[in-house]
Parts: C-alpha cells; structure tokens; sequence
C-alpha cells in the first residue's frame, strides 16, 4: 500500500490564515484519479493531509494567549480542520476517487505514545475505499495535543506495512543546504534515510510540528522500514502521478 501526505503549505498558503489552494487540490485531485482509474482494483491508498493556514496560526494563537490548548482552541482548530478535510474530499469525489474522511481525533489519542485504532481504517481500505486522515487536535493525558499528519503517516506506514510514502511539499525535495542562501546546495535525489539524516544540515522553517527534519527523524524513531520516501513538490504538475507510479520521479527517493 502507499501513503499520501498533502503538505499543508502545498493545499493552502501557510502565511495567510485560512486560504485554500483550490486550484493545486484540484490538480492533485486529477492526478490521483488518473492512477486510480489506471490500477482501479489493486489501489491501497491512505491520504493525510496537513494544516497548513487551517490548523498551524489558530494553534499559534492559542499558545501565545493561553499558553495552552483550551477547550475552545480544541473546538475551532477542529472545526476548521475538519472543514479543509471537506474541501479536499470535495476535489477527489469530483474527480470519481472513493474517498472517505476520518477524523483522527475519533479514533487516536496521545498518552505516553500515540495510540490509534487502526481497524476501521484498514476495514475501508480493504473495501475498496480510500481512507483520508490529517493533522487534527486529539485527547492527550489530562488535555489536548496537535497530532502532525506526518505522525499519522509513519503509524499507518508501520502497522499497514507500506511499501511507499510521497511527501508533497513547498520545495522540490530535501536539500543538503539552504537552498535559498547557498548556491551549491545540492537535492539529494538517491539516499538512504541514515544518510539524510547525517548530511543534511537545513531543515527548514519548523512550525508548531516540527517541520521536514522531524517529518523523516520519526521514521527512525518509530523503527519503519523497507519503504520508499518520496519527497516532491506539489505545485509541479504530474510530480504527483509519477511519484504513485515510482517512476521519472523529480525530487528525493529515500530508502528507508
Ligand atoms: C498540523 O498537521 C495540524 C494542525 C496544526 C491542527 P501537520 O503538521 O501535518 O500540517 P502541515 O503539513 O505541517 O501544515
């Protein structure tokens, strides 16, 4: 099986609170129906998607305010996560792919670990359906969490045993430098994750999740292995389609 995760800063515009970037959604919707209708029967698909200007500047706000998430925090970032979750739906079943949305808040929680019942979502996968997940609020011990959907990934990735991840994101893969201040940054096309992980010395802008370091840190964390990461950009065309058919992929393969 193989996993989706719309960055958030690929479905909506991360500076502007709650801008939507319907045109990319659509694009992305087309290129997944077109791998659908090609492999109908043998697709086993899970998306996640992020935040983005839905989850990442209410969440923000909240800590500044509160130092805390309130219940009322909890009920907005929610509602609007739930609304983006719609919009994203909206985009695939337009475009004839059977997706399904389910909420993590409703079946994961955060104790010492995350803790998700999986079984529905395997149930509707094995079905037929694709199941859609994102980062959302969730029960933490006495309060609330932000569970990232790059936790959800890695969870679905090990317990489902996927065979590749695609990561669509605001750059065109991992770089071992800045490529904004240096020049002779390289993109690291072909590596294996130990090797990411030692040569890479830019990791981006970190947000109230973590940002790509923490996005590829937890797959060693959680010990996942015998997959292929894909790390593309979202904004190019087709970038999508040929990373689900693992081929002419543009951006960084990583061995995991
Ligand atoms: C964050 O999810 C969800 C909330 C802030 C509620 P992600 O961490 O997966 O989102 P992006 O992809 O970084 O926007």
């Amino acid at each position: 099986m193989k996993i989706i995760k719309f960055g958030g800063s690929v479905i909506t515009s991360k500076n502007d609170p709650l801008s939507l970037n319907s045109n990319v959604i659509i694009e992305l919707a087309e290129e997944i129906r077109r791998y659908y209708l090609e492999f109908k029967d043998r697709v086993k698909l899970v998306i996640v998607h992020g935040g983005g200007s839905y989850g990442h500047p209410l969440v923000i706000e909240c800590l500044k305010r509160f130092s805390t998430l309130t219940l009322e925090c909890f009920a907005k970032v929610s509602y609007f996560m739930n609304l983006l979750n719609m919009y994203v739906l909206e985009a695939l079943l337009s475009n004839e792919v059977p997706v399904v949305g389910i909420p993590p808040k409703a079946i994961c929680k955060v104790s010492e670990t995350l803790e998700c019942d999986l079984t529905t979502v395997n149930q509707l996968m094995e079905a037929g359906l694709i199941p859609v997940l994102y980062g959302d609020v969730v029960l933490y011990n006495n309060g609330f969490k932000v569970l990232s959907g790059d936790d959800i990934v890695w969870m679905i990735a090990k317990e489902f045993n996927a065979n590749a991840v695609i990561f669509l994101t605001d750059v065109d893969g991992v770089y071992d430098r800045n490529p904004k201040s240096f020049k002779d940054a390289t993109l690291l096309t072909h590596v294996s994750l130990d090797e990411v992980l030692n040569r890479v010395e830019f990791w981006g802008v970190k947000d109230v999740t973590g940002g790509m370091l923490e996005k590829l840190r937890k797959a060693k964390e959680l010990n996942v292995r015998g997959l292929r990461v894909y790390v593309v950009n979202g904004y190019k065309r087709g970038n999508l389609y040929n990373a689900l058919r693992e081929s002419n992929v543009l951006g960084s393969v990583i061995w995991v």
